[in-house]
């Protein structure tokens, strides 16, 4: 059972959630509107949320802000995408001390314009300096969960060409801090808006026992209350981790 919060009058919530961003272009097709103006109102969302997510005590929140698939759209659509992101990146060098946000990045950093790499890396080098209890958002950025899982692969086999380690010494905690997420506890629960139930390459080692809620708002129609909801669907859930109670 969730630990009740004196404080809030609530359960505790989840310590790390994740959700998929998703239903922007929907949303600015709906209204006649290009698909870059569903970006937009979906960052703005993204502030919101993660602003009301430190506000109720949850430690992780981690968004699915572009996937390794996601370059497949028009140069247009993805250029207005990575705009939102630096324009992000620039507002939070200047407000995350102050405001006790730590970011973090998950996925492949290197086909990253130049520019926003370094905004990245200015922004985790202000993370280290912020305490490790204040909140964390990872933005999943060119993320792919088989990306993530080939990418530690990769770095444990040259470990062990270098003899650092040793195959038998693979082990699912070793694995895990090979990951993206190293470090950081599983997502409880992953919330997708915009109606798909799918996970689309999402954290795809770290949801083995998370819980999944769906809903059909859009992403940029997202508000404090969806996550109150997906909330309370998951205090009302029974993990039973494998075993029997
Ligand atoms: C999510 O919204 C944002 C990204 C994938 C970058 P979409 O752009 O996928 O919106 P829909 O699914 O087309 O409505
Ligand atoms: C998943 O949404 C990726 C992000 C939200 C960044 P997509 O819209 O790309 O996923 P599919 O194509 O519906 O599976
Ligand atoms: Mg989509």
């Amino acid at each position: 059972m969730a630990e009740y919060n004196h404080e809030t009058g609530r359960l505790a919530p989840p310590r790390h959630i994740a959700i998929i961003m998703d239903g922007n272009g929907r949303w600015a097709t709906k209204r006649g509107l290009p698909r870059t103006a569903g970006h937009k109102a979906g960052a703005e969302t993204f502030r919101k949320i993660a602003t009301y997510c430190k506000d109720i005590g949850v430690k992780y929140l981690t968004v699915y802000a572009f996937s390794t698939e996601n370059w497949k759209r028009s140069e247009t659509e993805v250029a207005a995408i990575m705009a939102l992101l630096k324009k992000y990146l620039l507002e939070a060098v200047d407000t995350m001390e102050r405001d006790h946000i730590r970011l973090h990045f998950f996925g492949d950093m290197t086909p990253i314009a130049p520019e926003l790499r370094a905004l990245a890396r200015e922004t985790d080098e202000i993370t280290e300096h912020l305490s490790a209890d204040d909140f964390q958002a990872n933005v999943c950025l060119n993320y792919g969960g088989r990306d993530e899982i080939l990418r530690a692969a990769r770095r444990f086999a040259a470990d062990c060409v270098a003899g650092v380690k040793k195959p038998e010494e693979l082990e699912e905690a070793v694995f895990s801090g090979y990951l993206d997420s190293r470090g950081i506890p599983d997502p409880e629960l992953i919330i997708r808006p915009s109606g798909e139930q799918r996970l689309s390459n999402f954290l795809l080692w770290q949801c083995a026992y998370a819980e999944f809620y769906y809903t059909d708002t859009l992403w940029p129609d997202f508000d404090e209350k969806e996550i109150d909801r997906a909330i309370a669907a998951y205090h009302a859930r029974d993990r039973r981790f494998g075993g029997v109670k």
